[in-house]
């Protein structure tokens, strides 16, 4: 057929509504070219080649990190937009008051200009993606346009993606359809570049009533990889709340006790706030025969199944992982699950063709050329990798993933847990009293800002269940979804709240984290189950010191005290400053909330 003098194959599929989109899309977007994507190794070897020959992407060393790459990103598009992240509900209150909200129709008038002609002299690819295990109950189709082959590599390693999905999907499945661009058409003599983006004009815009997702001028993580937050965490938390399912920012992982029980506990962390790290924890040796098992670093969907139990599947199939930071000693999973196979974005480049970021090693390497592409040495001012740079590797790498994390029916999921950056106040772990207390601990869960968020590091930010910038909806009636979902479970998993971050007053963490979290997971998995001791205080229900596995640390009591201290005069004006968010809610708050609220002030 025949659309603005370009053709495309479209016996690829007998989806007629998608045939319908594409061809509306070809039109507006007017590619020189269309290319369906088959998610096979000769297209991902061909974009690989295509990107190195245009000078996009830096090829590693082979023996050093076979088949890998670096990519340099523009430095004006390194993080996810929040302020440039749109909810065009019908209506206002639809969105909510913490989602920027814009009129849809005004919107897509908005959006029509920015695409018209958006891809001239560029291959418009045509990803058929899906968010989670191919052939489950609980998975999603989508389909992205873009004309992005850093996206196309960067959603082979993190979706289900290519032929078999298409054939999957068939005539009739509903999909979402997700359309994408750069923003950075080559218009007669405009020259090409690295990493095109248009930084003025980015909107990363979603249609929750139409189920559709549209994004422009931005090339990096979240903002252009769309089966990732856009699907998975912001329409995802859409079709959740009508269909009685869970779409959350959460880690998944499995604890295993040397008797053989195994429980799978799942755990809302802020971005940037280690649930890369403790998805793939790995126990100290001294905690003989404990085992953790990874089955996702950054999303969970969660479905109650007939029995009335939680069940989880990670929608995603790769880990778009924080590199600074992550090292042989911090993360030896996330090491061994780069060691191949997989496209760094933002990191320094050594001299011997390998990767290199603050963290990875005590002392920098001589040589190092930064993120920038420039040569850096260790005096500079500016660190060698931004400190948004990412890794994107095969889950299946991982030498901890899951024997079910590609079952279809998902994981049974027996714990919560909440945990922020807290530098002061709030102690190492504590549990709710109940399942509506947890849904509280949640709402009122914050952390000190990070890379992506707008506004200066290190102020005190609300994240509500860690999807301040994920959620597809009204935040107040989020929190009624999330109580009424507790009504349908008849086993409720039971929530907690974690704090690896509290620091004493010269500024040093209080807590070693890391490996040794594994003494919170097992008291964690051991309340779970119905075992572990714990005794009441305010917050809710904590251990004391005999009540967590000490073998083979040294803590002293005293520390203890202090990492666990509750000061009920800070906390009371914590409690105020729950109402910052609360307020902005208040004629969308669940009255369950503010039972709580009244409840833990009595107890304070
Ligand atoms: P997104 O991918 O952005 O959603 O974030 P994430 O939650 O997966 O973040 P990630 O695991 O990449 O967070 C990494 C940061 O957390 C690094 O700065 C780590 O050093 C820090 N971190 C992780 N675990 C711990 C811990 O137990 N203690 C301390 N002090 N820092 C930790
Ligand atoms: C986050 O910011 O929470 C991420 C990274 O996981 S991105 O995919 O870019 O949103
Ligand atoms: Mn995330």
């Amino acid at each position: 057929m025949e659309r603005n003098n370009v053709t495309y194959d479209r016996r690829k599929t007998k989806n007629k509504a998608l045939l319908k989109w594409l061809d509306k899309m070809v039109e507006m977007c007017g590619p020189k070219k269309v290319r369906w994507c088959d998610g096979s190794d000769k297209e991902w070897k061909q974009l690989c080649d295509l990107m190195v020959e245009q000078g996009s992407m830096i090829r590693l060393d082979e023996k050093k990190r076979p088949n890998s790459f670096l990519v340099r990103s523009d430095p004006r598009d390194v993080a996810r937009v929040e302020g440039r992240t749109f909810i065009c509900s019908f209506g206002k209150d639809e969105a909510g008051p913490t989602n920027n909200w814009e009129d849809p129709r005004k919107m897509r008038a908005r959006l029509k200009k920015l695409f018209k002609g958006c891809m001239e002299g560029r291959v418009m690819y045509v990803i058929p993606f899906c968010m989670g295990p191919l052939g489950s109950p609980l998975s999603q189709f989508g389909i992205q346009v873009t004309d992005s082959p850093y996206v196309v590599l960067n959603l082979r390693i993190m979706t289900r993606m290519g032929k078999q999905v298409l054939d999957q999907m068939g005539e009739k499945d509903f999909f979402v359809p997700c359309l994408h661009s750069v923003g950075f058409p080559l218009s007669k003599g405009t020259k090409d570049v690295p990493w095109p983006c248009d930084p003025e004009n980015t909107h990363i815009v979603h249609f929750p009533e139409q189920r559709t997702i549209v994004s422009y001028g931005s090339g990096y993580g979240g903002n252009a990889l769309l089966g990732k937050k856009c699907l998975a965490l912001r329409i995802a938390s859409c079709m959740a709340r009508d269909n009685d399912w869970m779409a959350e920012h959460m880690l998944i992982l499995g604890v295993e006790s040397p008797e053989g029980e195994k429980t799978y506990v799942a755990g809302a962390f802020p971005s940037a706030c280690g649930k890369t790290n403790m998805a793939m924890l790995i126990p100290p040796q001294s905690m003989k025969g404990w085992k953790v098992s990874t089955v996702g670093d950054d999303i969970a969907w969660l479905k109650p199944d007939e029995s009335g139990a939680l069940r989880a599947i990670n929608p995603e199939a790769g880990f778009f992982g924080v590199a600074p930071g992550t090292s042989w000693e911090t993360n030896p999973n996330a090491m061994e699950s780069m060691k191949a196979n997989t496209l760094f974005t933002n990191v320094a480049l050594t001299p011997d063709g390998d990767v290199w970021w603050e963290g990875l090693t005590p002392k920098p390497p001589d040589g190092l050329i930064d993120w920038r592409g420039e040569e850096w040495s260790a005096g500079s001012d500016a660190p060698a990798a931004h400190p948004n740079a990412r890794f994107t590797a095969p889950a299946s790498q991982c030498p901890t993933i899951d024997p079910d994390w590609e079952n279809p029916d998902g994981v049974p999921v027996s714990a919560f847990i909440f945990g922020g950056r807290r530098m002061s106040d709030i102690p190492l772990v504590y549990q709710s009293f109940n399942w509506n207390h947890g849904v509280y601990l949640g709402a009122t869960l914050a952390s000190e800002t990070t890379a992506a968020a707008e506004g200066a590091l290190g102020n005190l930010r609300r994240d509500p269940m860690a999807m301040l910038p994920f959620c597809g909806y009204n935040m107040g009636d989020y929190f009624r979804h999330w109580i009424k979902m507790g009504k349908q479970l008849v086993e409720k998993p039971r929530v907690f709240h974690v704090n690896w971050f509290r620091k004493d007053s010269h500024g040093n963490f209080l807590w070693p984290g890391f490996c040794e979290n594994m003494r919170v997971l097992r008291w964690i998995f051991e309340r779970s189950i119905g075992r572990g001791r714990a005794h009441e205080v305010s917050l809710g229900w904590v251990p004391r010191k005999e009540d967590l596995d000490w073998s083979g640390l040294d803590f002293s009591a005293e520390q203890w005290e202090e990492l666990m201290s509750i000061d009920p005069e800070s906390l009371r004006m914590q409690t105020l400053r729950h109402e910052e968010l609360f307020l902005q809610l208040s004629e969308f708050l669940p009255k369950e909330m503010l039972f709580e609220r009244e409840l833990l002030v009595s107890r304070l």
